[in-house]
């Protein structure tokens, strides 16, 4: 058995975990949690993105998140933008890098971002373009890439085509989505594999929610196929505005819990990370979705 050394964890809590919350959560509390991942030793985190705020009203302050946090040497301040709109808005508060985010199933495409998969490709062109001008890295998505909520079962061949052409246009990595959590080690392999034919799998990470239970037991299998990069959010927070009773990723505590027991070096320190996991969940009145913080809880 083979597993990677080190794995880079990008911590999504800040967008995936709180685009879904319907109270309103100020813009303090915001950057405060940003704060404290980073703090816990966090590297990577997506911190909020620039869509339609018509569309997903928690995230209409970016802005401000992006304007107000500190920024920590040798951390990563991401965000999702969907179309050249939400790019300039990323650039102009000094995003580090961003993310562009497609769908293997057609019907998901169409409710998430208003578009079928071969628009959207064609609208990321420009963003690619504009990106490589200014300089910025930028990361690809692939949601439903086992089951998506309106068209059921995946075509592991589809998601392997929409890699291959995020690949192509020059996303650096790309973060393939369980939106719904329907994956289990056997699905989530097939669909690495097929993957893996088209896109090295040195540059997959995968994106997991946690509906059914399965993301560990998932992280676990890709880990063992050589995928090193692992999207998670803190406490557990999350869902998808566009996915209807989809949970959150799998809680970055669990995952960084289990990586210190398979001795994988990910540089976060766990104390700090479930402390920065309860300051979230008591602001918004939410059971922590981590089971390793519930076990440790005095
Ligand atoms: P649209 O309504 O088709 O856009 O949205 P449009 O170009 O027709 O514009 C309509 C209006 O929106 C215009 O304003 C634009 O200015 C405005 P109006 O003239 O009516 O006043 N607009 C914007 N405003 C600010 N920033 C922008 C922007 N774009 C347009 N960027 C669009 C198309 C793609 C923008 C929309 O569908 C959208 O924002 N979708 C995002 C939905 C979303 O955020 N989903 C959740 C994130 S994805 C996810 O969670 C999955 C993931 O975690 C992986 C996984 O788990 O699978 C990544
Ligand atoms: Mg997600």
């Amino acid at each position: 058995m083979t597993l990677p050394k080190k794995v880079k964890i990008v911590e999504v809590g800040p967008r995936d975990g709180l685009q879904n919350e319907q109270q309103p959560i100020s813009t303090e509390v915001k950057i405060e949690l940003i704060h404290r991942l980073a703090d816990a030793g966090v590297s990577y985190i997506e911190a909020g993105s620039f869509v339609n705020p018509k569309w997903v009203p928690q995230m209409a302050g970016s802005d401000a998140v992006f304007q107000g946090i500190e920024r920590k040497a040798g951390v990563t301040y991401a965000a999702l933008t969907p179309n050249l709109q939400g790019f300039e808005r990323a650039v102009s508060v000094n995003v580090s890098e961003v993310a562009i985010f497609a769908a293997a199933s057609e019907a998901f495409s169409q409710k998430n971002i208003n578009c079928s998969i071969d628009e959207s490709l064609d609208r990321f062109a420009s963003i690619m373009e504009a990106a490589k001008a200014a300089g910025l890295p930028v990361r690809g998505y692939i949601s439903c890439v086992v089951g998506c909520p309106y068209e059921g079962e995946v075509d592991p061949r589809k998601v392997a085509e929409v890699a291959a052409r995020l690949d192509d246009m020059g996303c650096y990595e790309v973060s393939l989505g369980d939106t719904i959590g329907v994956g289990t080690p056997g699905s989530i392999v097939r669909v690495i594999e097929a993957v893996a034919e088209r896109v090295s799998i040195h540059k997959l990470a995968v994106h997991l929610h946690d509906t059914y239970g399965q993301a560990l037991a998932n992280i676990y299998a890709a880990l063992q196929m050589g995928i090193d990069v692992v999207d998670s959010s803190v406490a557990g927070l999350g869902g998808c505005p566009y996915a209807k009773g989809a949970a959150g990723n799998v809680a970055t505590e669990d995952l960084v819990y289990m990586l210190n027991g398979l001795g994988i070096e990910h540089g976060v320190d766990l104390d700090k990370l479930i402390v920065a996991g309860r300051f979230i969940t008591d602001k918004l009145g939410r059971e922590n979705g981590s089971k390793v913080s519930r076990a440790l809880a005095k």
